[in-house]
């Protein structure tokens, strides 16, 4: 598989998360020995950045990119992106530092997108897919979000904004990073469409997606208005296309 897709980068965007890191981190690298995992912080108050640090120093495996503060998720993967493209990596994998995302399921993501998909979606809202120990109100924010994503954008994705993906390079490349303005959560969203509009293959495989234990969600309502925003705006702007029946 390696000489196909080329080297793995998992990119973990972190933002206040110095007590999940080394969890999540000697979890990767146990599932996934040979993948190279970059730390993209935001200059986090708790100091996650100098653990990362701590952690890079004893493997080299491990990559930090220090960011100089808080500017996104959307932000911090695409300077992720950047940086596994330009040392060359084949597969660029986004998770997310809490545990939510499990490493042991990074394989099934990686032989899906050796079997010929551009975009592996590891998803909660396909058969298989499950979500444990999310709030009512939380569950409901997701489903909303992807249904009103399907109607507005057309996308043939059920978890649109899923945050544990795997990306060729190629695919990266071929989308295009430079105008991306999603800073947000909806950067997943924003790629995904990017993704089915440039007539590449998307996949979803089914995860099972826990809630973190430790430290606290950073979503909130402006992450929430960025995302109804954009969707609506590109909603709008991208139906002529979709009456010629394409995306
Ligand atoms: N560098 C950086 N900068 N990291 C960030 C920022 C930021 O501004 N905001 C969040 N993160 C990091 C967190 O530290 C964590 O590792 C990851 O991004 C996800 O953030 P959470 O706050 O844990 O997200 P969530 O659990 O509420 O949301 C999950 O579901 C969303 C919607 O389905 C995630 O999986 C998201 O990726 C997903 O879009
Ligand atoms: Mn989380």
């Amino acid at each position: 598989m390696e000489r196909m897709l080329g080297r793995v980068l998992v990119i973990v965007p972190t933002y206040n998360e110095r007590e999940n890191l080394p969890m999540i981190t000697e979890r990767l690298r146990k599932a996934v020995p040979k993948a190279h995992l970059l730390i993209a912080d935001d200059n986090s108050p708790d100091g996650t950045g100098a653990v990362a640090d701590e952690l890079a120093a004893d493997d080299d495996h491990i990559h930090v990119l220090h960011r100089p503060g808080k500017q996104g998720l959307g932000a911090a993967y695409i300077a992720g992106f950047r940086w596994g493209l330009k040392e060359d990596f084949g597969v660029l994998v986004e998770m997310d530092a809490d545990g939510s995302h499990q490493p042991e399921e990074l394989p099934k993501l990686l032989e899906a997108l050796a079997d010929g998909a551009d975009l592996v979606i590891g998803s909660r809202w396909v058969p298989g897919g499950k979500v444990v120990n999310w709030p009512a109100s939380r569950e409901f924010l997701s489903r909303g979000a992807n249904v009103y994503t399907r109607m507005m954008l057309g996308v043939p994705v059920r978890d649109a904004t899923a945050g544990f993906r795997a990306y060729r390079a190629a695919t990266l490349e071929k989308i295009g990073l430079d105008d991306v303005e999603s800073q947000g959560y909806c950067f997943q969203v924003d790629l995904t469409l990017r993704t089915v509009r440039d007539g590449l293959r998307v996949a979803e495989v089914p995860i099972t997606f826990v809630d973190r234990t430790i430290g606290t969600s950073k979503m909130n309502r402006g992450i929430v208005a960025e995302a109804l925003w954009r969707v609506t705006t590109w909603g709008v702007s991208g139906l002529p296309r979709r009456l010629r029946r394409r995306y």
